[in-house]
Formats: structure tokens, sequence, C-alpha cells
């Protein structure tokens, strides 16, 4: 796919909870195709210590507007300068970049973990685009850090699980009672202990899986290898060919 690199306005900038923020960003053009589990590099303005483009998912996705929204949680100095800039601001992206989730399965899971949600909900759109409602199952620690929740609903069967038991189930997503029901394909993207304990579930029973790494990266396009990641067929890129990837192919990576 042709990568894009444009300056997006900032439209509307939304505060979520103590450490997450959205950003709708508006394309100066006709947005190209953006697959669900693609992302964009931003640079980061008015912080010369922050050098490096930092990778974000896309979250939403609107045609019409020619809008996309980014789902962000502040860890460091490049996300905290973006959660600072003001409505109105120019924001460098190059983007779609990576591979992006396949919509496969008659009855899908998706499973998300804080920041890791982000991808979900443009999946979880694409799902129900083919007339296919997934049961979307969300974790976190705690209820705040479960930055979107609500919106999810419009496009599938929402569940959640959190470890103080302020919302949904308390425990793990892995232990959640919709885990363990019958699915023909799940999605998950978050922290990598999670993906790796849904990986081998889907792997013991037999169900078709995609991960979505969050690897450290510098130049998104395969020319730097800082990205990489152990597959069953060698090293590959996890921003050129993930960061989706099929669990099949990542056994040893589960274990
Ligand atoms: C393909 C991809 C998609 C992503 N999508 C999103 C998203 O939609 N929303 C979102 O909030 N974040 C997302 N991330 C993570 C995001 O890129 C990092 O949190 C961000 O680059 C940190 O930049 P910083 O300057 O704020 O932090 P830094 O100052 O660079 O680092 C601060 C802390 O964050 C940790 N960190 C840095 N990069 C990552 C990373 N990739 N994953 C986990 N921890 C990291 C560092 O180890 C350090 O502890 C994504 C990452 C990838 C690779
Ligand atoms: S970030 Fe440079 S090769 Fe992936």
């Amino acid at each position: 796919m042709k990568k894009h690199i444009a300056d997006f306005v900032i439209a509307e900038k939304k505060t979520i909870g103590s450490s997450y923020f959205t950003l709708l960003l508006k394309s100066p053009e006709a947005l190209p195709e953006i697959l669900p589990g693609q992302f964009v590099e931003v640079q980061v303005p008015d912080n010369k210590e922050v050098f490096l483009r930092r990778p974000i998912s896309i979250h939403d996705v609107d045609y019409a507007a020619n809008t996309m929204t980014l789902l962000v949680q502040v860890v460091g100095k490049g996300t905290r300068t973006l959660s600072q800039l003001a409505e109105g601001r120019t924001l460098n992206l190059v983007y779609p970049l990576g591979n992006g989730f396949s919509i496969d399965g008659q009855k899908p899971l998706l499973v998300g973990g804080g920041a890791g949600i982000a991808p979900l909900l443009y999946t979880a759109k694409k799902y129900s685009e083919k007339g296919i409602r997934p049961a979307i199952l969300l974790g976190g620690r705690t209820a705040e850090l479960i930055p979107v929740k609500e919106e999810f609903r419009p496009y599938g069967e929402v569940f959640f699980a959190t470890e103080d038991g302020s919302l949904g189930e308390k425990g793990l997503v892995t232990q959640h009672t919709a885990f363990g029901k019958s699915y023909d394909s799940i999605l998950t993207c978050g922290p990598t202990p999670m993906m790796k304990a849904v990986a081998r579930h889907a792997l013991k029973n037999g169900i078709r899986c995609q991960v979505s790494l969050e690897n450290t990266m510098a130049c998104g396009v395969g020319a730097c290898l800082c990205c990489v990641t152990k597959t069953d067929h060698g090293h590959r890129c996890v921003c050129k060919d993930g960061p989706v990837f099929n669990v099949e192919n990542m056994k040893e990576w589960a274990n």
C-alpha cells in the first residue's frame, strides 16, 4: 500500500481520565484506504528531545469527514508533548503503515488491554460492516485504565475485566467467562503477557488468532531493523511485516 506523508490539523482533543487522550485529526485531502490495525508515525513538534516519530494505531476513521482518531496513553516525553498540543495545531503523519488485521471468522472475539484497545474500535466497525457482531473483551487494571467503553457498543457485545473489580468481572481478560466461549477467530492487542496468554489459548484450542505487536520502533518502514521480532520463520520487522502476526507463525513467541 502506498504510504502518505501529510500535515493533519488537530480538530478536537479530548482528555480521558488521568492518562489517556484522543486526537481527532482532519486531513487536507481525501483519505486513502486504511485497514484496521494499521498505524501512523507521528512527528512530535515542540520538543527537541523527541527526535524519532512515535507509532500510534489508527483508532477510528471517518472517510466522509476526512478524519482519523488516535487514542494515546501518556507514558513518556513524546506522548506527553502530544497531549499538550492545542486544537488547531498541525501534526505531520506518515500513514497508513503496517499490514493490519484480516477481518476473518464468523464468530470473532476481540481482546484489548490498556492502550492496545486503540486499534480494536475501527476493527469492530469493519466486522459490523460485514454484518458480523464480534464479542469485544476489554481489560485493564482499573476501570479508569480502560479508556473507551461505550464507543464499542454499536459494533458488538462488550465485556469488561478489571484486576480490582471496578468494572465487569474481577481478574484478567483470560479469566473472564466470555473468554472461554467458542469463537472461530481471535484478534488481540495489548500488553505482551496478555497477548501471549491469549495466543496460547488459541493455539491449544485450534482457533485462528492474530496478535498486534507494539515493539519499540524508529523508522516505521523496515529500514532500521530496531523493531524485529522472532517468528517461527525467522526474524521479521514489526513495522513492515506486522504489526499483526498470525499466531500460527508465532508459536515460539507465545511460549
Ligand atoms: C504499532 C504500534 C502502535 C501503537 N499504538 C499505540 C496507540 O494507539 N496508543 C498508544 O498510546 N500507544 C501506542 N503505541 C505505543 C507508543 O508508540 C509508545 O507508547 C510511544 O512511542 C511512547 O513514546 P514516548 O516518547 O511518550 O515515551 P518514551 O519516552 O519513548 O518512553 C517512555 C516509556 O514508554 C515505553 N515505551 C516506548 N515505546 C513503547 C512501545 N512501543 N510500547 C510500549 N511501551 C513503550 C518505554 O519503554 C518507556 O518505559 C503503539 C506502538 C506501536 C509499535
Ligand atoms: S522501525 Fe525501523 S525497521 Fe521497524
